[in-house]
């Protein structure tokens, strides 16, 4: 990575796992690094790392949970008062889902899984873009998951689909031909044989 000298960058979900790792890259890089995490131990723990393995670039812990506009606003607004400057970089990692069959997922749980997928970079870039935005200047860097994609294991389409068989209904919204062309590449009966009124896709 070249040009990241004495820029400033917040990595969301720094706290722990794949945040941390690029925290203390960018870190290694000479980047001012906000550690934002929920779990403010493990963004004090970031931060030691940080600055065990170099002493220049600093790191400023933000206990912030990404999920609440006016905590992220807040700790957005004290990480550019710490460095005394705006934020070059925002990484969007902070991520959470927990695995597991569709019919068993309530609405508490996909509650929580777009407050923190969905919502959380939203607030975050909505409260940085400001700023990039003034300056003409910023780059915002979304982590996701496959499973924002294809969905999680479980909970894919097609099996989903395979679900749906068995409790008689069927998943699928996309055009006629193209649902008969999947379906019968998964060897299911036909859709417009039965109620295939579901309104989840099936991903590839
Ligand atoms: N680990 C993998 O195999 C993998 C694969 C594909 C994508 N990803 C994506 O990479 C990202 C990081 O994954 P990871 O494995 O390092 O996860 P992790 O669980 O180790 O770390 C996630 C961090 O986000 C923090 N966090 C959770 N909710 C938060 C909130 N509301 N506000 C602020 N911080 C919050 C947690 O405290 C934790 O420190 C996620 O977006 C994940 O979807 C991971």
């Amino acid at each position: 990575m070249r040009g990241l000298k004495g820029k400033t960058a917040i990595v969301t979900g720094a706290g722990s796992g794949i945040g941390r790792a690029i925290a203390l890259r960018l870190a290694a890089e000479g980047v001012t690094v906000g550690v934002f995490d929920i779990n403010e131990a493990g963004a004090g723990e970031t931060v030691k790392a940080i600055e065990a393995a170099d002493g220049k670039a600093v790191a400023v812990a933000v206990a912030c949970d990404i999920t609440d506009y006016g905590a992220v606003t807040a700790a957005v607004k004290r990480f550019e008062e710490t460095t005394g400057a705006g934020t070059d970089i925002l990484v969007n990692n902070a991520g959470w889902d927990t695995p597991m069959p569709f019919l068993k997922t309530e609405e508490a749980f996909w509650k929580k899984v777009t407050a923190i997928n969905w919502f959380g970079p939203l607030h975050m870039t909505h409260a940085v873009a400001q700023g990039m935005a003034a300056r003409k200047s910023g780059r915002v860097v979304n982590i996701a998951s496959d499973a924002g994609r294809v969905g999680s294991t479980h909970r894919r389409g097609r099996v989903l689909g395979l679900q749906g068989r068995d409790h008689r209904f069927r998943e699928g919204a996309g055009a006629r031909g193209g649902a008969q062309q999947r379906h019968r590449e998964h060897r299911l009966p036909r859709p417009d044989r039965h109620a295939g009124h579901g309104c989840l896709r099936r991903h590839r």
